[in-house]
């Protein structure tokens, strides 16, 4: 996770980013096979001076994944001063069924995600300030994640917002909040009611997205890498990656956009086109190894060049 990425310890990539509260149950052809923590929600980065953390803000059930999902932070050294736990609903969970081709279904349950709120974010409002990045998606109320986004925006912390999963009638809002609007095809269709099966499609709908006022719009295309502009620069621009075979391509998603945000926390200076090709080489590394977030490479086990 994030600070795990910075001190590089054993840390997974991704999870970095992802600090939700969704338990994920991975099935196989309808055989268990593990259960792993998802976290998807957003972190933030602390800034300078001390060593940087990552935090997880979320609400997890008084309950044996919520157990397990508070363990996992600790493991991976985030900070889970704003993960509270209740009595009111029981822990998120995403149910994931993967098929001989890697492809899956997810089946998401957001149960406690849901109890997060602004209040909750008030009280994390000091560690919001001094963030170099936000991450929120859409697996708790939007309320909540406006709100987070606003707070992250009006301190000048960068923001980069996943609509995951996407709702066609979205808050105007969220893209003049948006820093960096990341998606993937299914997302920019259901946003722009476009089809999206090309990276030139991809290209027509990141406009559209664009002129909502996010300053960059990305949207992921699997093996295809992804497509990106800017306000700077319109003119939508296909970064490829090498194609590789997919064993499970659930997280894909996420360890794209935790890396992505890695990024711009660490190496702010970079071209972000050179944050992408990053990016699709680590999301590339996920997707050939089982599950969600056990598919997230160390950062030890990364080339050296990607750092
Ligand atoms: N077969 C593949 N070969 C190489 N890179 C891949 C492959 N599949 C996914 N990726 C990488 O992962 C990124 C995200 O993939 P994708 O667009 O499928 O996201 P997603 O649909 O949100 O994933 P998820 O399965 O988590 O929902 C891509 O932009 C690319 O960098
Ligand atoms: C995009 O992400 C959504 C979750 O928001 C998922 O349901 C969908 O399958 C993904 N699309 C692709 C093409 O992977
Ligand atoms: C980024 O560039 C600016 C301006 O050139 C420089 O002041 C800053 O130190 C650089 N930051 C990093 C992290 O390299």
């Amino acid at each position: 996770m994030f600070s795990t990425i910075q001190g590089f310890r054993e840390a997974r990539f991704s999870a970095i980013l992802k600090c939700g509260c969704l338990f994920v149950i991975n099935v196989v052809l309808t055989e268990v096979t593990f259960l792993s923590i998802r976290s998807r929600f957003w972190t933030t980065e602390a800034m300078t001076g001390s060593p940087s953390m990552q935090r997880a803000f979320s609400v997890v059930g008084k309950d044996s994944f919520g157990n397990d999902y508070i363990e996992n932070l600790k493991q991976n050294d985030i900070s889970t001063e704003f993960t509270y736990q209740t009595q009111d609903a029981a822990t998120g969970t995403a149910s994931i069924i993967v098929n001989n081709e890697g492809q899956n279904i997810i089946i998401i349950v957001a149960g406690a995600n849901l109890l997060l709120n602004t209040e909750d974010l008030r009280e994390a409002a000091k560690a919001i300030s001094r963030a170099k990045v936000m991450i929120c998606q859409l697996e708790v109320t939007p309320e909540t994640s406006l709100e987070a986004l606003t707070m992250a925006h009006s301190n000048g912390v960068k923001t980069l917002f996943n609509p995951a999963p996407a709702i066609a009638d979205l808050d105007p809002r969220f893209y003049a909040l948006s820093d960096v609007f990341c998606c993937n095809e299914t997302e920019a269709e259901i946003l722009t009611g476009l089809t999206v099966s090309s990276p030139a499609d991809a290209g027509k709908a990141a406009r559209v997205l664009l002129e909502r006022g996010c300053q960059v719009v990305i949207i992921t295309l699997g093996a295809e890498g992804c497509v990106m502009l800017s306000q700077t620069e319109p003119v939508p621009k296909h970064i490829p990656t090498e194609k590789v075979k997919a064993v499970d391509t659930t997280g894909a998603g996420d360890s794209f956009v935790g890396a992505l945000a890695f990024y711009l926390a660490y190496y702010p200076n970079l071209s972000l086109e050179e944050m992408l090709k990053r990016a699709n080489f680590i999301a590339a590394v996920s997707v050939q190894a089982a599950g969600t977030q056990s598919s997230y490479p160390y950062k030890k086990d990364l080339p050296l060049d990607l750092f």
